[in-house]
């Protein structure tokens, strides 16, 4: 493994002056933290864009947006596109994440549009999957994550390491009800992700997507997760929203990933 990946989603939490500390301080307490073996992203509310880049060092922390729309501009109410995110500072567009596809009816299809576009724009696209409670109780978790790949990849040339990251988030291993999956069963899915990721797009592309877990991540099982082969990064919810929780875990994941010795 050369990095790790980890990063946060605000969710609809962190307003404009949240926001601002919390990158702030998380900037502030990572610095001394090799970038080259990290990759730290905080995903924040569209309106706190523009304001976390000027007070983040984008040589520390890289941003994204929560969502995106699927076209340069148009008559879309309510969205932002690929252009906007750009000029706010995100580099990253999140895309098809549970709640968006759960809550507010997001399907494959518009996932799909989105990650074209994304990647048309130059943003990496931050694919999120996952299967529901329903559907891994009747032992078919690895063909939904086969469908959202086939159907929200469907058309992508073979992308590059930073054009697409996939995060596997099981819908039943997110949020305050959620219970994280195992690493374990992670680690399946995990395998069943990247086997999916090679047919599509080939051997070498297929090998350099990295994969992140999400779903209940805390400071407890993030080390376990991250030893795992198939994991090579960590997309983390409320144990991150904390700036000194967050770097205590970024702390004990990279000591595990890189020794003392390495890191040096
Ligand atoms: P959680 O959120 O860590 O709070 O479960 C994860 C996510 O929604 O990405």
């Amino acid at each position: 493994m050369e990095k790790v990946y980890l990063g946060t989603n605000t969710k609809m939490y962190k307003g404009l002056a949240d926001t601002v500390s919390y990158v702030e301080e998380l900037c502030r307490l990572t610095a001394d933290l090799p970038r080259e073996k990290l990759e730290l992203f905080v995903i924040p509310s569209f309106i706190a864009l523009d304001a976390a880049r000027k007070s983040a060092d984008q040589k520390l922390l890289r941003l994204g947006g929560q969502n995106m729309g699927w076209a340069e501009e148009g008559p879309y109410t309510g969205e932002i596109s690929p252009r906007m995110l750009l000029e706010c500072g995100a580099t990253i567009a999140e895309l098809g994440h549970s709640e968006r596809r759960h809550v507010l009816g997001e399907t494959d299809e518009m996932v799909n549009r989105k990650v074209l576009c994304a990647v048309e724009h130059g943003l990496t696209a931050l694919l999120c999957i996952g299967e529901t409670a329903e559907e891994k109780e009747k032992g078919l978790a690895d063909e939904v994550l086969q469908m959202q790949l086939k159907r929200g990849l469907y058309q992508l040339p073979p992308p590059t390491g930073e054009q697409l990251w996939v995060a596997y988030e099981p819908v039943w291993a997110i949020g305050e009800q959620g219970v994280p999956a195992t690493k374990e069963y992670a680690e399946e899915r995990h395998r069943t992700i990247r086997r999916t990721l090679v047919q599509l797009f080939g051997e070498e592309r297929g090998a350099q997507i990295p994969l992140l877990y999400g779903g209940s991540v805390n400071p407890e099982n993030a080390v376990g997760l991250i030893q795992m082969e198939h994991i090579d990064g960590l997309f983390i919810g409320r144990s991150a929203w904390d700036a000194p929780r967050f770097s205590q875990l970024i702390r004990s994941v990279l000591d595990v990933c890189f020794p003392k010795e390495t890191m040096l």
